[in-house]
């Protein structure tokens, strides 16, 4: 179930990319060629998923991490902020005997910039993120 809706989110991000991608006069092409500034990411990572997946777990578009259309940029800070949070995840998950990874961006975030340090008072209505899952 959950393996379930996290490839229809990243399925959903795809499609959104594709249609970003459809601006004036034919197809634009993502991503725009191969990377040029991976400094966390190994060489060879699906860049066009992971993106769409650190979409999906923070409930943002990509110019939160991103200045528009420079994606090598470092320019937005956001961007440094996340090659952090790519180390604490695999520090985290480095520490699980199964040596497989079960913390990812979006154990945390839940479809929020801001993870929730505390549950929702009594009766509080939380503002349900995009990439928010059923029953949360
Ligand atoms: C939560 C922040 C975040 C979001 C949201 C995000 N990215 Fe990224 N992106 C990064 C980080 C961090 C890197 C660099 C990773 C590294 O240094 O290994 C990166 C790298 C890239 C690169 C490689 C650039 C290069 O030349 O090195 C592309 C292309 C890219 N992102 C596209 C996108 C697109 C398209 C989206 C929206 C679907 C997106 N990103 C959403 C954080 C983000
Ligand atoms: C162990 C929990 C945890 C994991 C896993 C995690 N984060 Fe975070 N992240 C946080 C917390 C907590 C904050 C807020 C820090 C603060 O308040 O300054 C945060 C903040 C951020 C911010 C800055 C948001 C802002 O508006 O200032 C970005 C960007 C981010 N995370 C991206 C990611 C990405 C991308 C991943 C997956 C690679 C990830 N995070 C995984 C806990 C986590």
């Amino acid at each position: 179930m959950r393996v379930r809706l996290l490839v229809s989110l990243l399925l959903l991000s795809s499609i959104q990319l594709m249609a970003q991608g459809r601006g004036r006069g034919g197809p634009v092409v993502f991503p725009p060629g191969p990377p040029k500034n991976l400094r966390v990411l190994p060489a060879g990572t699906n860049i066009r998923e992971t993106m769409g997946a650190f979409r999906a777990a923070l409930g943002v578009q990509c110019t939160y991490c991103h200045v528009a259309g420079e994606y090598d940029s470092d320019d937005n800070p956001k961007k440094n902020m996340a090659r952090n949070m790519i180390r604490i995840a695999a520090d985290i998950n480095a520490e699980f005997p199964d040596g497989k990874s079960h913390v990812t961006c979006y154990t945390c975030h839940r479809g929020e910039a801001k993870p929730r340090t505390e549950p929702p008072a009594p009766g509080e209505v939380t503002q349900p993120g995009r990439g928010r899952g059923r029953g949360r």
